[in-house]
């Protein structure tokens, strides 16, 4: 079994500082730490002088006297101060107990620490390199193409992925239990594109005494709906791209972890393969985070209203979304979610033609909405994953997933939501006449 030179350490203090009864920051604090003190300058620099020689030594040993992340002014590469302050508001926001309850404790070291990359891929491909090696195992969950297409492709460096259905616990553990290899769990929660939940909690009393790291994906969610450390994840992963931009004028990702395990094995992956975001991209994101809270509130409220809607249409065969009381880990939502997001997807009559049809009527200019991947913007977007985001996944793979011909995925944005359900009325009567 690998056991993480951190996860020693980390255990003991996640036990005492990142469990919580408590599922959430309170919406009130955390409108007003997503909105925090302003926004940052744009440092749009590449490299940056030192004060002196000893300051630059200092800096390239991790060292800085003034309280920032060292390496943020060193070279881009290793970081920069529009990107620290992102780091640091991101963390703040999932992660501010954990800090708290550290400080409170007379904790000498940090706790915790986040890590901004170019990408969502990049923050789960460096976070996926600096906890695997050659011989090990990971088990994942139902997640996105790119993220089921990197781990398949792990397999050339010897490194085999199980992939199971999350929500049910018990696969994890009789993986667990079959496979003393596996050095690291991850998943999506809720999934991409069919919304189930899996269990953090439960996964993580299951992870946590075999040492093993619980990764989540916490794109669909954010921390505004569902703070993962407070069940038990061990790392946090986003692709900012989606709803801390919200307007898809960007693509970032971000992981938040043990300081441990970031400063001393992240970090390291992550300067050497060079996922640097941009300044100017790290601003947008800062920028966004300031109405995260504002727009996931508008966006589920949304979310709900049409999923109940399409419910009952009769040309839509199953609805997908886990506010509605038949979705089937409704219960877990209600647990471990602050309202059950902006993502639906939808199963129509027929199969693909109608769905082909329904989404071609939305990629008019005419229409509210659009035919694009992505999610998390201002503008709803009506995509097909069997033939674009999840392409990648092997075709008897997305079957058994339930990602069918005639699945159509839906991410809400900010329109009205009464023009909204007007359009997908004309849609669906369009594509079945
Ligand atoms: C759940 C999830 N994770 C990660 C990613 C990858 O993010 P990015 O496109 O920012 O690399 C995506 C992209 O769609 C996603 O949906």
């Amino acid at each position: 079994m690998t056991i993480h030179a951190w996860f020693s350490e980390w255990g003991d203090r996640k036990k005492k500082y990142a469990r919580t009864p408590e599922k959430f920051m309170s919406a009130d604090r955390f409108a007003s730490s997503g909105v925090g003190i302003g926004l940052p300058a744009i440092v749009q620099k590449s490299t940056f002088s030192f004060r002196n020689v000893k300051d630059g030594a200092d800096r390239f040993l991790g060292v800085s006297k003034s309280g920032e992340r060292p390496f943020a002014r060193i070279y881009t590469r290793l970081g920069n101060p529009t990107t620290e302050y992102l780091e640091k508001a991101l963390f703040q926001l999932d992660c501010q107990h954990i800090i708290d309850a550290a400080l409170a404790a007379d904790e000498r070291r940090p706790t915790i620490a986040s890590l901004v990359c170019s990408s969502g891929m990049g923050a789960i491909s460096c976070t996926t390199m600096a906890l695997v090696k050659s011989g090990d195992e990971i088990i994942c969950g139902s997640v996105y193409g790119c993220t089921d297409s990197f781990f398949r492709t792990l397999e050339k460096f010897n490194i085999k992925t199980h992939f199971v259905d999350t929500s049910v616990t018990d696969n994890v553990k009789r993986i667990l239990e079959e496979n003393p290899k596996v050095a690291m769990v991850f998943l999506e929660t809720p999934d991409n594109p069919t919304l189930k939940l899996s269990d953090i909690e439960a996964i993580s009393h299951l992870t946590e005494p075999r040492g093993i790291p619980l990764v989540v994906d916490n794109t669909f969610a954010t921390p505004y709906l569902q703070q993962p450390f407070r069940l038990g994840a061990d790392i946090v992963i986003q692709s900012l791209t989606k709803y801390v931009n919200g307007h898809s004028t960007s693509v970032a990702g971000v992981v938040i972890g043990p300081y441990e395990f970031m400063s001393n094995y992240l970090f390291h992956i992550y300067k050497d393969f060079g996922p640097t975001p941009s300044p100017f991209d790290s601003w947008l994101n800062s920028q966004g985070l300031q109405t995260l809270h504002l727009r996931m509130e508008r966006v589920c409220a949304s979310a709900l209203t049409l999923a109940k809607r399409l419910e009952k249409h009769p040309k839509v065969a199953r609805v997908y979304y886990p506010g509605l009381a038949s979705h089937e880990h409704h219960q877990l939502a209600l647990k471990q979610m602050r309202h059950a997001g902006g993502m639906i997807a939808v199963e129509l009559k027929d199969g693909f033609e109608p769905g082909r049809r329904l989404m071609d009527y939305f990629a008019s200019y005419t229409t509210p909405a659009e035919l694009a991947v992505s999610l998390g913007s201002a503008v709803t977007y009506f995509q097909h994953p069997a033939s674009m985001t999840h392409a990648a996944v092997p075709e008897n793979v997305r079957l058994e997933r339930g990602i069918t011909p005639g699945l159509v995925r839906i991410s809400v944005g900010l329109e009205g939501v009464e023009t909204l359900w007007d359009a997908i009325e004309e849609g669906l009567k369009l594509a079945y006449s």
